[in-house]
């Protein structure tokens, strides 16, 4: 039965950690918890063990490391970190299989042959040829927006960097189609998600959302395999994402359809959340923040309506901007590796085939590294120059974001047009909900902003919900319930 192949395949890296000398790392608790808001789970660990910790359940371990330090030792040695992001891979014939089978599956010769085929149609050389998708895909979708509507900017941002991708990624322009195919691969992330959490604890329980997994796997692969015929049969003159990766199939023979499928996958699903997460953050931080927007409305003053890609790159404070929104709700908030071999980290003793966390989110929020961590401050991008175990948004090493220069185009083109519409009024008493869903920090409520003329500067109002665990907004956007707090 389908239900039983999930738990032979699923990870179970939660065994025989052990720790020398001391155990002041070990903490006791639910591990369910850290899946179900791995925010606050991981600061408590943080708050109690420091630079190190161990949750334990019934003998089962998760090893958790924040500092820059042990970031940097993990990181950097992908030979013994191993990246298994998906804790439920299917079985060897199943479609689960075939569509997780891109980079964050792989590991050692195969990581390193398949990511140098696509890091080369990653490159910086193509870039500018993406910029002109870019703008007129923003363009047309805001072109809908009027001032004084109120839209939900979560959902907006969702549905602009779905079609994004589609067309960045596989030259599809068709709204309908990228809104469906963005569907359900959104979808099956929250499913991996849902279901990963049991086989992460290994508990039984979750077996019966097995099934629907492979459902919705099996449902996903079939929409891709289409795209992939329709991409063939229409001609393309512009650039695209896939159209290069298929040319590198042809030369170097190297990717069959079945990995073209698991690639093309992996990448929609890394691209579209992230990139949007990170607009609709920025977006909502900045209607809470005046003087950072006012003085944002006027360095983009300074560009024309159509600024292009070398514009863009000499706008400071919209980089500090996003380099600060990025930095406070980082949209990829944590991931994990498994050890392939017998390693210690400080004085954790980890076997082969066991489970380390890292946390941008929580690297991020260390005051020694950050002033005034918990505030949204662009300013201190002015003067500070993190190392790349410091500040890692992207991730660093090896496995570093391969889109990253894509995605800081798509974010600051996409922001500078938005911006040039329309400014964004949040509603007062709004409850402003994040969390973490299959390692990615966005919005899980509405963020509904009125649509303000860019004359106009939005004022700060009180909002209620998660957000005030994830980071501290100023006294006007606090309610006498948080201000308690
Ligand atoms: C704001 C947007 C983005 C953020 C925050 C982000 C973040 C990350 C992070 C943190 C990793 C490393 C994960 C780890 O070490 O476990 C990663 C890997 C990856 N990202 Fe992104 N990403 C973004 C956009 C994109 C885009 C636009 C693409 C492609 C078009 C992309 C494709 C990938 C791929 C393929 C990997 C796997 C790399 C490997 O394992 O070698 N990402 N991303």
């Amino acid at each position: 039965m389908a239900s039983h192949a999930v738990m032979e395949d699923a990870v179970s890296p939660l065994r025989n950690i052990t720790l020398s000398p001391a155990s002041r790392h070990i903490v006791q608790g639910d591990l369910l918890e850290f899946t179900r808001d791995p925010i606050i789970c991981m600061r408590q660990l943080h708050k109690a063990c420091g630079d190190l910790a161990v949750l334990e359940e019934d003998g089962q371990r998760l090893a958790f490391v924040f500092s820059p330090e042990y970031n940097r030792q993990v990181l950097s040695n992908p030979n013994t970190f191993h990246c298994q992001f998906f804790a439920l891979r299917g079985s060897r014939r199943s479609a689960q299989r075939r569509v997780t089978s891109g980079l964050l599956s792989m590991n050692g010769a195969e990581h390193r042959e398949n990511r140098r085929i696509m890091m080369d149609v990653f490159t910086r050389r193509f870039l500018p040829q993406y910029h002109e998708t870019i703008t007129a895909l923003t363009n047309k979708f805001t072109s809908a927006w009027e001032t004084g509507q109120t839209r939900d900017l979560n959902q907006e941002m969702v549905r602009l960097m779905q079609r994004m991708s589609n067309s960045l990624l596989f030259g599809i322009d068709d709204d309908r189609y990228s809104d469906e195919l963005g569907d359900k691969i959104d979808r099956w992330v929250r499913q991996n998600h849902e279901v990963g959490l049991g086989a992460f604890v290994a508990r039984p329980e979750f077996r019966e959302q097995y099934d629907e997994l492979l459902l919705l796997a099996e449902d996903l692969e079939r929409s891709v395999g289409e795209m992939l015929v329709r991409h063939r049969q229409t001609p393309h003159d512009r650039l695209d994402v896939l159209s290069l990766m298929m040319k590198a199939q042809q030369s170097e023979q190297q990717l069959s359809d079945e990995r073209l499928i698991g690639h093309a996958t992996l990448t929609f699903a890394a691209a579209h959340l992230t990139t949007a997460h990170t607009l609709s953050w920025t977006l909502f931080l900045l209607s809470q923040h005046p003087q950072a927007m006012q003085r944002l409305a006027a360095e983009l003053e300074s560009v024309g309506d159509k600024p292009d890609w070398t514009e863009l790159q000499s706008l400071k404070w919209l980089d500090c901007v996003i380099r600060e929104s990025m930095r406070l709700l980082p949209a990829s908030s944590y991931s994990h590796r498994i050890t392939s071999e017998p390693v210690s980290v400080g004085p954790l003793n980890l076997p082969k085939g066991a489970a380390v966390v890292f946390s941008q989110f929580i690297t991020h929020h260390r005051p020694d590294l950050f002033e005034e961590p918990e505030e949204f401050r662009p300013e201190r991008w002015l003067t500070i120059n993190p190392g790349a175990y410091e500040y890692l948004p992207f991730g660093a090493g090896a496995r570093r974001c391969i889109g990253a220069d894509l995605a800081m185009m798509e974010i600051r083109t996409a922001l500078s047009l938005i911006l040039k519409e329309h400014h964004f009024q949040l509603q007062s008493g709004s409850q402003v909900d994040g969390r973490v869903v299959s390692t990615m920090l966005g919005p899980t409520s509405s963020v509904n902003a009125k649509l303000l003329p860019v004359e106009e500067i939005p004022v700060t109002v009180p909002v209620c919900g998660a957000i005030h665990q994830l980071m501290q907004l100023p006294e006007a956007a606090t309610t006498p319930l948080h201000r308690a707090a």
